[in-house]
């Protein structure tokens, strides 16, 4: 049996795509295979239990595809199914393998963004009712402020392409009006979801120019070379053949046209049932 494959990367649906994109950017010698759950997406308004029994699922499925590293390129997976999986199944489903996720990484550096101490998240439902960044950015930064909101139509309008025409206006305008009404000195705004980055271009319309809109991609990419820098023995077995595989677990032909758009290259996928 091989002792190296890929690394995986798992989201929802698309969302992970703006991560990967990243993560291929700054380690482009490793092998990667990502999959994206779309046929049961968006998470966010899922429950706890059944977040965590869709992610396990993944998990187990990238460890059968000889991933020895999974990254949760998922807010909502990583808020309500991480930290059960690292101390409840890991031992049991792949002893040795590791699974990361993109809130720690992220909550690490979000504090040498502002310059008022005062920051506001954007993320799902599960996300924000988790108050996940909330307990980990107070871990780094205990002085800074946050404020979060929860956007429960965004990711539906993302994974149904509907994001860029005018109708969805309201719903991003209603969000950051409500974020930035809970604290007028925010001056740093979180993308806490990977599906925001591609609403980056509306978000420019109604953020003041004034506030830093901060994504997660190359935070989580930097500080996941920076994991391997300092575990050579999972790096050890990660292949590196620069090759990428995509699944999803719904329509191959609407994922291969959407992740154009969220990873910037053209791409092939294939159909996985969980
Ligand atoms: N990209 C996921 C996240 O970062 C989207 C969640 C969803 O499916 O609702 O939270």
């Amino acid at each position: 049996m091989k002792n190296t494959g890929p690394i995986g990367v798992f989201d929802s649906g698309y969302g992970g795509l703006t991560v990967l994109k990243e993560i291929t950017a700054q380690l482009p010698q490793y092998d990667y295979l990502y999959m994206g759950d779309n046929a049961r997406a968006p998470y966010g308004p899922r429950s706890f239990q059944q977040v965590y029994e869709y992610t396990l699922e993944a998990v187990e499925w990238f460890f059968k595809q000889g991933c020895s590293l999974v990254v949760l390129a998922c807010n909502t997976a990583s808020a309500k199914a991480l930290r059960t999986i690292q101390q409840n199944d890991l031992e049991r489903i792949g002893a040795g393998k590791r699974v990361l996720g993109v809130i720690r990484p992220t909550a690490e550096v979000i504090g040498n963004y502002t310059k008022t101490g005062h920051v506001g998240v954007l993320g799902t439902k599960g996300t924000i009712t988790s108050d996940s960044y909330i307990l980990e950015i107070e871990k780094f930064f205990p002085e800074i402020k946050v404020q979060q909101e929860a956007c429960p139509m965004w990711v539906p309008l993302i994974e149904s392409n509907e994001h860029h025409k005018p109708g969805a206006d309201y719903f991003v305008k209603q969000h950051i009006n409500t974020l930035l009404g809970k604290d007028s000195e925010i001056d740093t705004i979180l993308l806490g979801c990977t599906h925001y980055p591609l609403l980056m271009k509306k978000l420019s319309w109604f953020i003041p120019s004034g506030v830093e809109v901060v994504e997660q991609g190359k935070i989580v990419a930097l500080s996941l070379a920076d994991y391997l820098g300092r575990h050579p023995e999972i790096a050890e077995k990660c292949s590196t053949g620069a090759d990428i595989q995509f699944y999803t677990t719904g329509e191959t032909a609407d994922f291969d046209e959407h992740a154009a758009i969220f990873f910037g290259k053209s791409i092939k996928s294939g159909h996985l049932e969980l």
